[in-house]
């Protein structure tokens, strides 16, 4: 029988993923295609927005070729946040993409709050401080460093809304991904033009606005001959993935707080009203549903901590992987397993890209602290594992103590590729001494909020609020009590070594 079909659109950092889902919330087919990520410098990310495009008709066309006869309702679409895609009056990419965990524009950022008058005056316009991973600093940093291109520069979008445009020809965006822009007035809902302007900037660099749930384009003749997708599917405007990460584990309320282990780690609450974030230690975006919010802090290198373990030191596990058709990461959690919890004192700090919340410093760097000559790889998996979940942690207490609503804070939902891993949402348990849940299409991060959203725009559902009623609990991993006092002292000793440290990252 023909089903009624959502596709979702993720454009990630390590590659594109799209999914099908029934408007049963039923997943019908996937496929996920890589890309290469250009680090020209330490700290600087890019990537190639052709690469994007090419790798979504790819995983278009092997999502489409699962689904026969279904009938296809509408595309939503994801992606990382803040990557600024520069293009010309021909609607050409000027130069790589700069993206979200770059870290070249501590100048910029600062010359920026000075012009808004002062970090108060600043978060009194955006209600966020101006992070380096915001565009805001990299429009600046283009315009003072590579003048020419900056000159033929018409047009400034997000990653997935260069996507959009090129499946339907429509330059827009939606609420929750220009939130993370920087030039954003998140409260007041719209561009800060005033912002803008004091940078210097003309304010129609930027694409009109619709709300994440609005339809934002139709799939034009020429991406349907590229894709497959049939002409005239309506495209829904979609989301940041963090926030519509966050929408996909259904936490579109208060209360419960959700865990994202994509690249990065997002620690993301939803919230029904405007929340003012005191001294911008977090970030406070607009939601996906229109008048919601969501409050969230990033550490910016989660599941890319162990991705980097993997390439630096996993040489060993990659190979037997290939051999035996494991996965690599499986085979380390194998050795972090065998163990026991706390490393014996091996503690990671996961700054390999500086760090965003809630200690915020570009030029903070990673460590292993506290080598013994007992120490092996098994333990260096572990203190990895356990390092991320200490850095989540803290940005959890910071968003509990900011929730309107601490009633549902007793349990937190882990998503994201990393919460595959029984042996880290045992960690995660452990060292929030919390239950952890998982639910369904938890592992499929932002594609699946993306699908939800633009169920809603297809009309499948009312609002977001109904949507997220069919999304269930898989999974739940309880904490070990006998571990709380060794986590407690771990992640005492983890919150302080920063500050130790910081001197020496200068
Ligand atoms: C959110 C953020 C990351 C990227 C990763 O603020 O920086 O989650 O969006 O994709």
């Amino acid at each position: 029988m023909a089903r009624d079909i959502l596709i979702g659109i993720d454009v990630g950092t390590s590659g594109v993923k799209v999914l099908a889902v029934t408007t049963q919330g039923e997943l019908a087919a996937s496929a996920i295609e890589t890309y290469p990520l250009y680090t020209p410098q330490a700290g600087w990310t890019e990537q190639e927005p052709a690469d994007w495009w090419q790798a979504t008709q790819t995983a278009l066309k092997r999502t489409l070729a699962d689904l026969a006869s279904d009938r296809l309702l509408a595309v939503g679409l994801s992606g990382q946040m803040h990557g600024m895609v520069a293009l010309d009056a021909q609607m050409r990419v000027v130069r790589r993409a700069i993206l979200w965990n770059d870290q070249r524009t501590a100048s910029q950022c600062r010359e920026l709050t000075e012009l808004a008058g002062g970090p108060d005056a600043l978060l009194a316009m955006t209600n966020n401080q101006m992070l380096t991973g915001y565009t805001a600093g990299k429009i600046r940093w283009l315009q003072q460093t590579e003048p020419d291109n900056f000159a033929r520069t018409r047009l400034i979008l997000n990653p997935k809304d260069y996507i959009r445009y090129c499946l339907t020809g429509t330059v827009l965006t939606e609420v929750s991904d220009a939130s993370g822009t920087g030039f954003f007035d998140v409260k007041n809902n719209g561009w800060h033009t005033g912002l803008i302007r004091m940078a210097g900037l003309d304010p129609d660099l930027f694409p009109p606005l619709v709300a994440s749930t609005e339809e934002a384009g139709r799939i034009s003749d020429t991406a349907a001959a590229q894709t497959g997708l049939p002409a005239g599917l309506p495209v829904s405007g979609g989301g940041g993935d963090a926030v519509i990460s966050t929408t996909g584990l259904g936490l579109v309320r208060p209360g419960r707080i959700g865990i994202t282990l994509g690249t990065s780690g997002v620690v993301a609450m939803g919230l029904d009203a405007f929340m003012a974030n005191p001294e911008g230690k977090l970030q406070v975006f607009r939601g996906n549903a229109p008048g919601s919010f969501t409050a969230m802090g990033v550490t910016l290198a989660a599941a890319g901590s162990y991705h980097w373990f993997r390439q630096a030191l996993g040489q060993h596990e990659s190979e037997q992987a290939k051999m035996t058709g494991q996965s690599a990461f499986k085979l380390l959690d194998a050795a972090a397993a065998a163990t026991e919890p706390g490393a014996e004192g091996l503690i990671f700090l996961p700054y390999l890209t500086g760090e965003r919340c809630p200690i915020h410093d570009p030029e903070a760097r990673g460590g292993f602290i506290g080598l013994t000559g007992l120490h092996e790889k098994g333990h260096f998996a572990r203190a990895v594992l356990e390092g991320v979940a200490y850095s989540l942690r803290q940005v959890h207490a910071l968003i509990a103590a900011n929730s309107p609503d601490s009633q549902g804070t007793g349990t937190v939902v882990l998503a994201g590729g990393g919460a595959a891993s029984p042996l880290w949402r045992q960690i995660f348990a452990d060292v929030f001494q919390m239950p952890v849940q998982t639910v369904y299409g938890s592992a499929e991060g932002g594609s699946f909020g993306a699908a939800l959203v633009a169920g809603v725009t297809a009309g499948g559902w009312p609002n977001l609020t109904e949507a997220v009623r069919l999304i269930r609990t898989e999974s739940e991993t309880l904490p070990d009590p006998s571990r709380a006092a060794l986590y407690a002292e771990l992640y005492e000793r983890y919150t302080q070594a920063y500050g130790a440290l910081r001197p020496l990252f200068a």
